[in-house]
């Protein structure tokens, strides 16, 4: 084979560039020659030469001659004058990691206002954007836009609230629902602390932003590591009765409206009836139905009709000369305002005018109350511990009011007081009998806390349930029996409360019943309901595995269409089981036939016992004696199940008789069946019918 001749001598001269091309054209011609064979060029080769050629670069910085690493020649920039590349840039021994000399610029920092209006931007094309496929992906991710707004420019959180709001038209009231002087504030903190990714942001779209994220399933719960010890087996004997009857009376829900106006209008479509300022669309300048001066079916409680009951309540109960031996009243005081006519100093106000009258009229028992939702500045907002530093505690103001005022009136303990100031309101009380009472805070649970939304995934993110299980525990300890009390209840069908936290309650309720929980108290709906609590998470219903009873207690308002009432118990001083339950109510319809004339205020009158509606319904009957128990009330729902007349009874009491409850007929007898077994919000939405839940 012959030696091809160099195509270029070693020793021409030739500048980088032209050497480059002129080996790439030696490359296809030999590339060519191999594929074709035909080409003149088939059978050239060329050996390069062995040293490198030195004379190519005029400097070194390394020897060019030696073999063992590659040569090194110093580059100076023909156009950058004086710039010579240093050795550092392609020494093999020293690869740079980073350049620090110049990186390219970040944007610059953005004004909070430029930050406010990228975010309203981004949110409104995220919810435009074919390719977030489902309307739960566009509110997760419109949550962790606003998320970094929140954290970034806090004070653009409300601005914001209040423009997704208009522009989604969410409301036609934007600005009075979601400025920082309403709930923006409270959406904000919320936002920049939520996992809005993850769980937190699923429940905050499934309940907020048009059910836009399907309900997630419960946590699992390890209940091994939530008790301290397990359900004692067998239970220990129940208490002997000591067949001596207590005096309790129980009522709720006031919500007294000190802007009451009588002469407004009563069926108004602009806002909270019987108030100056709210009128009816469709008769603009024209009052239809003028505010009587006793009340009103869409209002909230005149002055009037508040004081009205509390005359009632001693004449009516047999109580002038004793007083109750207690009373318990399960929350809210305030009215329905919106949230910007609402104030600190408003429910501060109304807490404490009710709680006087509260005293002055129901005798000299002990009044054990519980916070409501609307006893709260905003409403139904209660942060919790965990938030840290000045968000921890920016509620702290309204405990201390609440158990200043218990303690004030003689109620509370001042240990039961201590407990209300370190546990937003909740309190545990212990009588000199032995017996407790244990109130919560159920904002914790309630499904309009925004703060219950971080770290939703955990059940007992506020420290409350672990609150309630430790009191309990020491109530079993000691042999003792207790009532819960709370405001918003913790299943019926499922609407108000949150499941996770309602979930962890029933398993609690089961682990403490029926040998220390004697009845469960609620209020909220304004309606007479009730609970039954089943062993073994509800999984079989019947009247052996019935625990507890949670007893829903009808309001004082009318608000909306119902009549008002109040209820007293006759209690075993020794079990603390109900023996009776007696209700009365006043026929709100007849109010304005009073007006105009001051000689009579409203009738208050008997509307049920109890054990009389409902008792001769159970088969084999229920003895005299017997308790109205979780055994007597299943034995009423398989009663109700065998002939729906008794449901009629139960849904004409449930407002209270009032003319305007609409009847129970079709699919809402069974789904009322259903919601009186529902102790928890989990129950109730895995088995009930929904829609039926309310007859206002
Ligand atoms: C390059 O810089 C980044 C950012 O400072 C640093 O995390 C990384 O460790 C650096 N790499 C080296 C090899 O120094
Ligand atoms: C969204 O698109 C993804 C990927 O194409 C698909 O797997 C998913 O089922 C879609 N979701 C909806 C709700 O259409
Ligand atoms: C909100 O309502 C206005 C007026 O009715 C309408 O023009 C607009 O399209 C609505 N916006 C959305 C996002 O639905
Ligand atoms: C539940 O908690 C107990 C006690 O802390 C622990 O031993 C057990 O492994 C936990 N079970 C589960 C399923 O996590
Ligand atoms: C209340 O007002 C509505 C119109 O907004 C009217 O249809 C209705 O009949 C009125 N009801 C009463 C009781 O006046
Ligand atoms: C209730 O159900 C449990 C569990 O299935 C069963 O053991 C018990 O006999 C039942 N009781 C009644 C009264 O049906
Ligand atoms: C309810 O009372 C009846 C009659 O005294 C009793 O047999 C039953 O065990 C009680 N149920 C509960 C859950 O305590
Ligand atoms: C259902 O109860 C009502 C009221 O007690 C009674 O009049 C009616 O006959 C009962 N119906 C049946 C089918 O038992
Ligand atoms: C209780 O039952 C409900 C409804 O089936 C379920 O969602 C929940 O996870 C159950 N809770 C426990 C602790 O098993």
């Amino acid at each position: 084979m012959g030696r091809a001749p160099a195509l270029f001598p070693s020793t021409m001269r030739m500048s980088g560039q032209l050497l480059l091309q002129a080996s790439l054209t030696a490359w296809a011609a030999a590339s060519a020659a191999t594929t074709s064979g035909a080409n003149s060029f088939a059978t050239s080769v060329y050996t390069a030469a062995g040293r490198f050629p030195t004379t190519l670069f005029t400097k070194y910085y390394n020897n060019p001659t030696q073999t063992a690493s590659q040569v090194q020649p110093v580059i100076e920039d023909p156009v950058e004058t004086g710039l010579v590349y240093p050795l550092s840039l392609t020494d093999p021994l020293t690869v740079p990691k980073n350049d620090t000399t110049d990186p390219h610029p970040l944007p610059p920092t953005a004004s909070a206002s430029l930050l406010l209006e990228q975010a309203f931007n981004q949110i409104i094309a995220i919810s435009t954007n074919a390719n977030f496929n489902s309307s739960c992906a566009k509110c997760q991710a419109g949550l962790e836009i606003a998320k970094f707004l929140a954290l970034a420019a806090p004070a653009q959180g409300p601005v914001l609230a209040v423009r997704l709001c208009e522009h989604f038209n969410f409301s036609s009231t934007c600005g009075n629902q979601y400025s920082g002087l309403a709930l923006g504030s409270v959406i904000t903190q919320v936002v920049a602390n939520a996992n809005v990714g993850g769980y937190d942001g699923q429940l905050l779209c499934n309940n907020f932003i048009d059910s836009l994220c399907p309900l997630p399933p419960a946590t699992p719960l390890n209940l091994t590591s939530w008790f301290a010890k397990p359900k004692p087996n067998p239970l220990p004997a129940p208490k002997t009765p000591s067949g001596e009857r207590l005096k309790v009376l129980h009522f709720s829900d006031v919500h007294v409206d000190p802007r009451y106006s009588t002469g407004a209008e009563a069926n108004c479509t602009t806002g909270p009836c019987c108030r100056y300022d709210n009128f009816n669309a469709a008769s603009p300048g024209v009052i239809m139905a003028p505010a009587p001066r006793f009340g009103a079916y869409p209002c909230d409680t005149p002055l009037a009709l508040t004081v009205s009951a509390l005359e009632a309540i001693p004449a009516l109960t047999g109580t002038e000369k004793t007083g109750f031996d207690f009373s318990i009243y399960t929350g809210d005081l305030v009215s329905h305002d919106p949230d910007n006519q609402l104030s600190r100093d408003y429910v501060t106000y109304t807490e404490t005018l009710l709680y006087d009258l509260f005293k002055k009229t129901l005798g000299s028992g002990p009044l054990y109350a519980t916070l409501g939702n609307h006893d709260s500045y905003n409403q139904a907002q209660d942060a919790h511990h965990a938030l840290g530093g000045g968000l921890a505690t920016q509620f702290q103001w309204n405990y201390d009011h609440l158990a200043s005022l218990w303690e004030h009136e003689g109620w509370l303990s001042s240990s039961a007081v201590a407990l209300a100031r370190a546990h937003y309101s909740a309190y545990m009380v212990q009588r000199h009998d032995g017996f407790r009472v244990i109130s919560l805070n159920t904002d914790l649970w309630y499904k309009t806390n925004y703060f219950n939304y971080i770290n939703l995934d955990t059940p007992d993110n506020s420290g409350m349930l672990r609150f309630l299980t430790d009191e309990l525990q020491d109530a079993e300890d000691a042999g003792d029996r207790v009532w819960i009390i709370g405001h918003v209840l913790s299943g019926w069908d499922g609407s108000n409360p949150l499941v996770n936290p309602t979930d962890l309650f029933y398993q609690i309720v089961d682990r403490y019943s029926p040998h220390v929980i004697a009845n469960i108290f609620f209020g909220h709906t304004h309606e007479d309901q009730l609970s039954i609590f089943y062993a073994n998470n509800g999984t079989t219903m019947n009247s052996s595995t019935a625990q507890t009873v949670g007893w829903i207690m009808p309001s004082i308002t009318p608000n909306t269409n119902l009549n008002a009432g109040f209820r007293m118990y006759e209690v075993d001083s020794a079990t603390f089981e109900i023996l009776d339950a007696y209700t009365w109510h006043s026929d709100v319809n007849s109010f304005a036939a009073l007006d105009g004339q001051v000689e009579v205020g409203p009738t208050w009158e008997f509307e049920y016992s109890t054990r009389d509606t409902y008792g001769p319904s159970i088969a084999g009957g229920w003895g005299a004696n017997d308790p109205l128990n979780a055994t007597f009330w299943h034995l009423v729902t398989e009663a109700m199940e065998a002939n729906s007349s008794l449901v009629t009874t139960f849904n004409t009491l449930q407002g209270k008789s009032s003319v305007r409850t609409p009847a129970c007929t079709g699919n809402c007898v069974p789904a009322k069946i259903c919601y009186i077994r529902s102790g928890s919000a989990a129950i109730a939405k895995q088995n009930c019918i929904p829609g039926f839940a309310s007859v206002q």
